[in-house]
């Protein structure tokens, strides 16, 4: 039903687009965007005996993921079943994952958000190997550009507020990304996506509130693919991100780099 990505050759580089932080990036809102106000909290999930906090979700998370590398790497079979499970009620990953506890003073810390930028990515920890844990803010009514994971997968629950993901698949006689599935979430349940289920775009459906998502990625990326323009499947950008702030602190580093190609 949904078939790999196969892009065409990609062009050299055409030309680069710098994203350069705005004066006013330095300096977190006070508008509605901010994180106080008037957005309700997720408390920790009912099975209070099940939830785990970001600290021992962070300790515990690697060695469940180089457990799986390993495996992998011995066995056709397991990394076959690897790939099966992941994203469904089965898989490790997600499982521990969907049993952090979403409650604010877990995430308030690392909830910066950017008044200029569609979304903002805050940094909650890494291993550089095997891990990357984000926290986006979500402006009201803003959304991702069409994007991919050069991942195992990305793993997301929402925090505060609603998000709208639309999924889409390369359709190969239009050359066009065609839309597979267009939702909104609310709830905590984690979502998962990775290539293989197509590539998609994120926002914040809501034109008042602000939203807030933790989004988990295995292995860490640093780039991915972006599409300007859907009706042009084979022409995608490159992406080169960076945090607006990396545990709990501003970064002063340019934001986002973009390579039309
Ligand atoms: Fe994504």
């Amino acid at each position: 039903m949904i078939h790999q990505n196969t892009l065409k050759n990609q062009k050299t580089l055409a030309r680069t687009l710098i994203f350069k932080p705005h004066p006013n990036n330095m300096v977190l809102s006070s508008s509605p965007t901010s994180v106080d106000e008037g957005i309700h909290h997720r408390s920790a999930k009912a099975d209070s005996a099940s939830v785990v906090d970001l600290a021992e979700f962070i300790h515990s998370l690697p060695p469940i993921l180089r457990r799986l590398k390993e495996s992998a790497r011995e066995s056709l079979h397991a990394r076959a079943t690897q790939d099966g499970l992941r994203g469904t009620a089965d898989d490790p990953v997600g499982e521990l994952f969907g049993r952090i506890d979403l409650g604010l003073g877990e995430w308030r810390k690392y909830a910066h958000f950017d008044p200029s930028r569609n979304y903002t990515r805050n940094l909650v920890a890494t291993d550089d190997e095997t891990f990357t844990l984000l926290l986006l803010c979500w402006n009201p009514g803003r959304e991702s550009p069409i994007h991919d994971h050069p991942c195992d997968g990305c793993w997301v629950r929402v925090c505060d507020g609603k998000i709208q993901e639309t999924r889409y698949e390369v359709n190969e006689k239009t050359d066009k990304l065609d839309i597979i599935s267009d939702e909104i979430f609310e709830d905590d349940a984690p979502t998962f996506i990775n290539n293989t289920l197509g590539y998609h775009k994120v926002g914040n459906p809501s034109v008042s509130k602000p939203a807030v998502t933790l989004h988990l990625y295995c292995p860490p990326i640093r780039k991915c693919k972006i599409w300007l323009d859907p009706n042009d499947a084979s022409h995608p950008s490159n992406a080169y991100m960076c945090n607006y702030s990396e545990y709990g602190i501003k970064s002063t580093r340019v934001m986002f780099e973009v390579h039309v190609i």
